[in-house]
């Protein structure tokens, strides 16, 4: 657990992507198939998006401290986003508003079975810049979670993402790092001298496969361990999860859920993972914790909208059977 609990203004921070989803229910499955023009879609709402943004309204919800740090536009949409993340318990102090940058929108479009596909705006200057990590901001947390790998924007461009770490662990904090797709082109090596810097490993299997170019869990995660990072999980969807370390590794079956949409149930895995380890627990039950807040996202529409406290999430633990999957 990271210590110095009592020293540390925040339980956690986080970096990385903030947007303003446009979630779009219902979709027809035939809005990707047929020529038509029109289609009728069910009732098309906005919340916060992007992985930062996702894990923080999750982690306040389950009650840490905590703040996002990141660049938004003087805008409607920055405007909009910090007003929703205020009024879920996210400090948005931390948060620069620049005339200069645009922030990114999305449309998610959710088909009937819960499944969903993205339609990523383009975003101007969002991403926090080298002269922005400075003393005072990432020491000051038990936690820095990176929300996600390939999003950093300019600190990418700057190669300066190493900075932001080492602040946070120089003061005895720990880094967790999730994963997205390489949208911009980096490379699956982009990232391979940071590894040792960085204390948990989130990427989904298919983030991971891109990165290792290896098929099965164990191996993904061996990739990583051999290159310094300190424990990694794997996520698996409908599948559950894997983690791995020097000390033990398991699998964590799913819950069984019919799921409503599955947008952010990875950001919402990684924010009760976050959860539990600030409480202490032992991995088993961090990746039990983890397990349920992914699935229990899944029964509402939007990414960070449908988990509002811990109690909801142990309660969903103990009514929900978990399912047995065959591994190999
Ligand atoms: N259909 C499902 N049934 C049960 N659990 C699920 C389901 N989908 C996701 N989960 C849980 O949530 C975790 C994270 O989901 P997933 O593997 O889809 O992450 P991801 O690919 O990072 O998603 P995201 O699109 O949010 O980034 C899974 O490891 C699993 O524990
Ligand atoms: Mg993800």
């Amino acid at each position: 657990m990271p210590d110095r609990k009592q020293q540390k203004k925040y339980d956690v921070i986080h970096i990385g992507e903030a947007n303003l989803d446009i979630t779009v229910p219902d979709v027809p499955d035939e809005f990707f198939t047929d020529d038509f023009s029109t289609f009728v879609c069910g009732l098309i709402t906005d919340g916060c998006g992007g992985d930062a943004a996702n894990q923080a309204l999750c982690v306040a919800s389950l009650g840490d401290r905590n703040a996002l740090f990141g660049r938004l536009d003087t805008g409607m949409t920055g405007q909009r986003l910090c007003s929703l993340m205020e009024e879920r318990g996210v400090d948005t102090s931390l948060i620069i508003r620049d005339a200069n940058c645009c922030t990114p929108r999305i449309i998610v479009n959710v088909r009937k079975d819960g499944s969903h596909k993205f339609l990523v705006g383009k975003g101007i200057n969002y991403g926090l810049h080298k002269e922005d990590i400075v003393p005072g901001t990432l020491d000051q947390t038990r936690i820095l979670a990176i929300g996600s790998l390939f999003v950093l924007d300019t600190l990418d461009r700057e190669n300066s993402v190493a900075d932001a770490l080492k602040f946070c662990r120089d003061a005895g904090g720990k880094v967790v790092a999730d994963m997205t797709y390489d949208v911009r082109g980096l490379g699956p090596h982009f990232y391979e001298d940071i590894y040792p810097l960085i204390d948990f490993m989130v990427p989904s299997w298919d983030e991971a496969f891109y990165v290792t170019g290896l098929e099965h869990e164990e191996e993904m995660a061996d990739y990583f361990l051999e290159r310094g990072v300190g424990s990694v999980v794997i996520k698996l969807g409908s599948k559950g999860s894997f983690f791995k370390n020097a000390a033990e590794r398991f699998y964590t079956d799913p819950y069984s859920v019919k799921p409503v949409d599955t947008t952010g149930c990875g950001d919402n895995f990684t924010a009760g993972f976050i959860h539990a380890y600030l409480k202490g627990q032992p991995m088993r039950e961090c990746m039990q914790f983890a397990s349920a807040a992914g699935a229990l996202n899944s029964q509402g529409l939007g990414a960070s909208s449908y988990i509002r406290s811990e109690q909801m999430v142990l309660d969903f633990m103990e009514k929900t059977p978990v399912m047995k999957v065959a591994r190999t």
